[in-house]
């Protein structure tokens, strides 16, 4: 027999403008593939991947290429552009978003991150910041006073330029209400669920922008709940166990399979609606990329509702840990739909509806009028 349930919640798309799907020479932490699995495990059909491959993606042919590979994905792919040393690449290659890190920052210089943004305005790109000053940079810290003076300098640059901007990877709640009106800000799992004293893992807890202090944490928390944040996206950013649990681990956390999941906790414990859950993990994400998640276009993502909690080993990409790990997450994704196509989680491609109603009932009249 077949029975109804009403476990299950069909949504629009995900969309995570923040993620790090590495290949070419960095294949060895996650591939294109591995990435767009991950995508699709965790209900997301569309992705903004970051330009700081090896090598960095800075000329419109290198961006091209990368756009071509990623087109044969199963997700709807998008690639930010990196800081070109000649602006005039930026006229050949015409990005929707260009990403700027504290390093081009370093590298380039602020008059040269000017330009950029003069450049954008004329073209219509948005500028996308890793919004932390170099300049406070010291042995390796970075203390929360270098995302609150970036966030200064490039508000002044914007009202300057016209450009428009995006904040990636906020983490103080300050941040997002200095943002109001001239920036667009996204906050990530991470710096939602783990701070400086419930990640204590020097090497998996490692993360640029760093983990904040508890208290900091809860407030960009709260601005989350007061709706103040735009978007929702994971920066998902692989490298291998060895590599974390070596002498010098790099920055970088895996949350891509289990972001949607995450959320959702947020709204079954009551912190946000669930139109918030759609607003800041499909509709403005897309936006910002440009991309279509009507369901009625056949993009869609299908969660059961239940509590699970988050394994790195089952993890569908290449990257099979998580700090995030034992966290609890609601909304477990058995269907990612893209432009039509439908990707099944193992085990659970059945039918979302008994077959039993459509069985015909009676008999048919001997004669026919
Ligand atoms: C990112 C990476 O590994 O590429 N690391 C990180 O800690 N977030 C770079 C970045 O997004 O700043
Ligand atoms: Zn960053
Ligand atoms: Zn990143």
């Amino acid at each position: 027999t077949v029975q109804y349930s009403n476990d299950f919640l069909i949504l629009p798309g995900m969309v995570d403008v923040h993620v790090h799907f590495r290949d070419w020479e960095l294949a060895y932490k996650e591939t294109l593939a591995g990435g767009a699995a991950a995508a699709l495990a965790g209900g997301v059909v569309a992705v903004g991947d970051m330009p700081n491959t090896r090598p960095h993606i800075r000329t419109a042919e290198l961006y091209q290429r990368r756009l071509r590979e990623g087109a044969s994905l199963p997700i709807i792919y998008r690639l930010h552009m990196g800081v070109p040393a000649d602006l005039a690449e930026l006229d050949l290659a015409k990005p929707r978003t260009v990403k700027i890190y504290p390093e081009d920052i370093a590298q380039f210089g602020w008059a040269h991150v000017k330009s950029l943004l003069q450049k954008c305005a004329e073209l219509n790109c948005v500028a996308v910041f890793h919004c932390e000053d170099p300049q406070l940079f010291r042995d390796g810290e970075r203390p929360p006073e270098a995302e609150r003076l970036c966030v200064e300098k490039v508000r002044a640059l914007a009202a300057e330029t016209g450009a428009r901007v995006h904040l990636t990877h906020v983490t103080l709640a300050e941040t997002v209400e200095t943002a109001r009106g001239w920036a667009t800000v996204d906050v990530t799992p991470h710096h939602l669920y783990l701070d400086t004293e419930n990640c204590r893992d020097r090497g998996l807890c490692l993360v640029n922008p760093r983990l904040r202090a508890p208290d900091a944490r809860k407030r960009l928390l709260a601005a989350l709940a007061a709706g103040l944040v735009d978007m929702y996206a994971t920066d998902h950013a692989p490298h291998t166990l060895a590599e974390k649990a070596s002498e010098n681990p790099p920055p970088g956390i895996c949350s891509l399979d289990v972001a949607l999941g995450l959320l959702l906790a947020l709204w079954k414990r009551g912190v946000l609606a669930l139109g918030d859950v759609v607003r800041l993990y499909s509709h403005r994400p897309a936006r910002l990329l440009g991309v279509d998640v009507d369901p009625l276009a056949g993009t869609f993502t299908i969660v059961k509702l239940e509590e699970y909690t988050v394994k790195g080993e089952e993890f569908a990409g290449t990257c099979k840990f998580t700090p995030l790990e034992g966290l609890k997450a609601f909304g477990r994704v058995v269907a990612t739909a893209v432009r039509g196509v439908v990707y099944f989680r193992d085990g659970e491609a059945k039918p979302l509806w008994p077959t039993a109603v459509s069985q015909p009932r009676g008999t048919p009249p001997s004669t026919y009028p």
